[in-house]
């Protein structure tokens, strides 16, 4: 049964019958232009194909099947040249795109439409590459999952209503194809939204029983949610589901079963923070934040946002090795500049800094120890503390500011390798309300909301 928020949202994002049709026709006009111009079977793959995707979200997934015995290079050449080929056919505009190898975007009679070259192998087990086992997704869950299409959109959208769809680097959430596999295997969205308030960290669904055990599937895959691939018993299908977003989900299905609501269905709408309220943002927090900014790399997110991340690991290891206190660092990758913001504490320390030396016993190197330290009269030290030598020192950094403008410190450490390049180029250390500016009015707004969704949409009274 449904209730009436759940009847109100379907009638938004189901697509109509005519819709259906129209994409379907489109397909597989597309199929055959593929086979028309290059000799080989396609496929559409993706919740077009399958009858689920969200209203206004159709991209057509196109899947062209070239033979196995052709190398990486040829598939990717003859790949490209045959999705050429196809736009050309239909006078549509194009742009390369990279995955695992390179694929045509292109918007063909007002349809995103993305080719992608794959191998025809006739089981998973023969895959070449990774994008092989799409088509199987598809033949799989076809005609399993068309009983099950408004429960599978249920779920995306409400997914996308608590800020957890997508598997992409940036959200770490639920995939498309997975949200499917969860309603074949609870039988429909309540089920699922009931299970799910109980979930724990962990969690097996072996749909094809490919394990004997939870135990075993564990052994194997140390994932929040382990959801193991019908088509494919290797992989997890929500590998890509991090902590984070699996508790969230947990939470916001937990609130969701004890009293529903419209606002579960809608995305937050994004706000914004003017430079001055930036400025009255940091007054009353009273904390130091800092911000190196330089330009975006040229790459996607998906390889962009992982460099950023380990960058940003990097350096606040360095300023937590020199006892600033990091309470809270993110990453945000504009269209121009990327920023790694960093909020400290203090941003200011005393001079002294204490140095752990060697044990009172380690004969040879305790006589260095004192010996360097002997004559220093400023400071403390050298002293003995249970069974080592200690003593007070300068302090190298004294402000973070200090720390994070010495190139050679931070060019030191492991850095995302594009992100590095660009950092190369030239880096800026922005301070306090000089990190403010329009290309990051909405991130920083976020950064200062943060919350999990469903404690904002408790806040939204979402019984409206
Ligand atoms: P899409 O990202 O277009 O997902 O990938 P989707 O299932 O069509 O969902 P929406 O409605 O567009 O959001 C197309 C297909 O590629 C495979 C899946 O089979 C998916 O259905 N895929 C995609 C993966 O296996 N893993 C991914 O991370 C992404
Ligand atoms: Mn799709």
């Amino acid at each position: 049964m449904r209730n009436e928020y759940e009847t109100a949202v379907l009638s938004r994002i189901l697509p109509n019958d005519a819709e259906r049709e129209e994409s379907h026709q489109m397909g597989k006009k597309l199929i055959d232009a593929v086979f028309e111009v290059a000799g080989v079977p396609a496929m559409m793959t993706g919740s077009v194909a399958r009858g689920t995707w969200v209203k206004g979200d159709k991209d057509i997934d196109i899947f062209m099947l070239f033979s196995p015995e052709l190398s990486r290079e040829e598939l990717q050449e003859k790949g490209l040249a045959a999705a050429y080929a196809v736009v050309e056919k239909f006078g549509g505009t194009s742009e390369e795109k990279y995955a695992e190898h390179p694929y045509l975007n292109a918007v063909i009679e007002g349809y995103d439409v993305d080719l992608v070259p794959c191998y025809h192998v006739s089981s998973t087990a023969e895959m070449k590459c990774a994008v092989d086992r799409t088509p199987f997704h598809t033949r799989y869950l076809i005609d399993k999952i068309a009983p099950l299409r408004e429960d599978v959109l249920l779920l995306k959208q409400f997914c996308k209503g608590g800020g957890v769809y997508g598997s992409d680097h940036m959200t770490g959430g639920f995939s498309g194809y997975l949200c499917e596999l969860l309603i074949l295997h609870y039988g429909g969205f309540t089920q699922f939204m009931e299970a799910a308030s109980k979930f724990r960290y962990g969690e097996v669904i072996d749909i094809e029983g490919y394990y004997p055990d939870r135990k075993s599937v564990r052994a194997l895959f140390t994932e929040p949610l382990i959801v193991i691939d019908p088509t494919d018993k290797s992989r997890n299908v929500a590998a890509a589901l991090t902590p984070t977003r699996f508790s969230e989900f947990i939470e916001l299905a937990r609130d969701y079963c004890e009293k529903p609501g419209s606002c579960y269905f809608i995305p937050d709408a994004p706000t914004s923070i003017s430079k001055s309220e930036f400025s009255a943002v940091l007054e009353r927090r009273k904390t130091a934040l800092f911000a190196l900014s330089f330009k975006t790399p040229e790459y996607v997110a998906d390889t962009v946002v992982p460099q950023l991340r380990k960058t940003m690991e990097t350096i606040r290891a360095m300023l937590i090795k020199e006892e600033f206190q990091v309470h809270r660092a993110e990453v945000f990758m504009g269209p121009e500049h990327s920023i790694l913001i960093f909020e400290l504490l203090v941003a200011e320390l005393p001079n002294i800094i204490v140095r752990e030396g060697p044990p009172v016993w380690n004969h040879p190197n305790a006589d260095k120890f004192v010996a360097k330290y002997l004559h220093q009269e400023e400071f403390a030290g050298p002293w003995i503390s249970e069974d080592r030598y200690y003593t007070e020192v300068p302090r190298k950094y004294i402000t973070a500011v200090s720390l994070l403008v010495d190139r050679k410190k931070i060019f030191s450490g492991a850095l995302g390798k594009h992100v590095r390049l660009s950092m190369e180029e030239g880096y800026d250390v922005l301070v306090g309300e000089d990190i403010w500016s329009e290309e990051f009015a909405f991130s920083l707004s976020a950064y200062f909301a943060r919350s999990s969704h469903a404690v904002r949409k408790m806040r939204q009274l979402c019984d409206e």
